[in-house]
């Protein structure tokens, strides 16, 4: 079953409980009961947590996902707290580590979509709809949508799929009001952050974001808006009727199904190590995605 090809052993560091190794972040309380999260330079592809990590990578989209944070900010609250290192924390967590107010989660992983593609381009073939949305006839891989849709999927454990769900079984689940909520809120987020993509010559296709609650407010949390949440796309390459390049992992993803990789995806065995020169590049494209969005130089 993929995962992890070698699980990382969680950092101790005094005062904070670790809670969660996630495949890209840990998890950790502080003596507050505030949520810790620490991005490191993990990165998954083909449902695997790859040997080898990207350098800078967590500071990268730490940096990403707090200007994000910014930029929404009018729209709904979000849960950083701060992003100062805690007491006894290592030096190198500086700069890819958050501390959060602790929610109360709502268990929906809650997508915006305004493109057509991946789980939502499945069920779409099959069923002209996306999470029991009706879409028009003659979509294909990389089509825009008419508007953007809320398509929410309950949250899977690690190496399974999330599944998508119905706006109606979500209300079940969480409520009627909380329902309509977390729709409001995702697709407002999505608008304005896909409109700034737009404009910087990135499109975003779909994204994810979990939400909770702060006493009877909604908040926005985890990770917003970054190539680990969301689809990012080259709009100068974007063509319709084929997969897309993605942003960040085109490089990854090319070598490990490529005859120099020596690996099978469809095989049992987890991939090998990344080259040198795949790691660098796939650092840069970080680094752009980060520099164009944000409109400021990396380093
Ligand atoms: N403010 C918050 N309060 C409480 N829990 C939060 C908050 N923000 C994020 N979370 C939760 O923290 C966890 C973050 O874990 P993380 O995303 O690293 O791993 P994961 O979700 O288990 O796996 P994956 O790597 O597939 O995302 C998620 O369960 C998320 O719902
Ligand atoms: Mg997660």
């Amino acid at each position: 079953m993929p995962g992890f090809v070698e699980k990382p052993e969680p950092i101790q560091v005094p005062g904070l409980v670790h809670l969660h190794t996630g495949k890209v972040r840990e998890l950790y309380q502080n003596a507050a009961g505030d949520l810790v999260m620490v991005a490191s330079d993990r990165t998954s592809t083909f449902d695997w947590v790859l040997p080898t990590e990207i350098p800078d990578k967590g500071r990268i989209l730490t940096q990403l996902s707090l200007w994000w944070f910014d930029q929404i900010a009018d729209l709904v609250p979000h849960h950083v707290l701060s992003s100062d290192l805690p007491p006894g924390a290592p030096a190198d967590w500086e700069g890819r580590t958050l501390v959060c107010k602790s929610l109360r989660m709502v268990p929906v992983e809650c997508v915006a979509r305004g493109y057509l593609t991946g789980s939502g381009l499945a069920e779409y073939n099959e069923t002209r709809t996306v999470c029991g949305l009706a879409l028009p006839e003659g979509l294909v891989d990389g089509s825009e949508l008419p508007a953007p849709i809320f398509t929410p999927a309950t949250k899977a454990a690690v190496g399974e799929h999330d599944e998508n769900v119905s706006y109606e079984e979500v209300a079940r689940q969480v409520g009627a009001d909380t329902a309509a909520q977390l729709r409001q809120a995702t697709l407002a987020v999505y608008s304005r952050a896909r409109d700034i993509a737009r404009e910087r010559g990135i499109i975003l296709a779909d994204t994810k974001f979990e939400f909770g609650f702060e006493g009877d407010t909604l908040v926005i949390a985890d990770e917003v808006l970054t190539p680990d949440s969301s689809r990012f796309w080259p709009a100068d390459q974007w063509q319709p009727g084929r997969a897309q390049a993605s942003f960040d992992k085109q490089f990854v993803r090319d070598w490990l199904t490529s005859p120099a990789s020596g690996w099978d995806r469809k095989g049992e065995q987890p991939p090998p190590p990344l080259p040198e020169e795949i790691v660098a590049a796939s650092r840069a494209k970080y680094v752009e995605a980060y520099e164009r969005l944000t409109g400021t130089s990396w380093s």
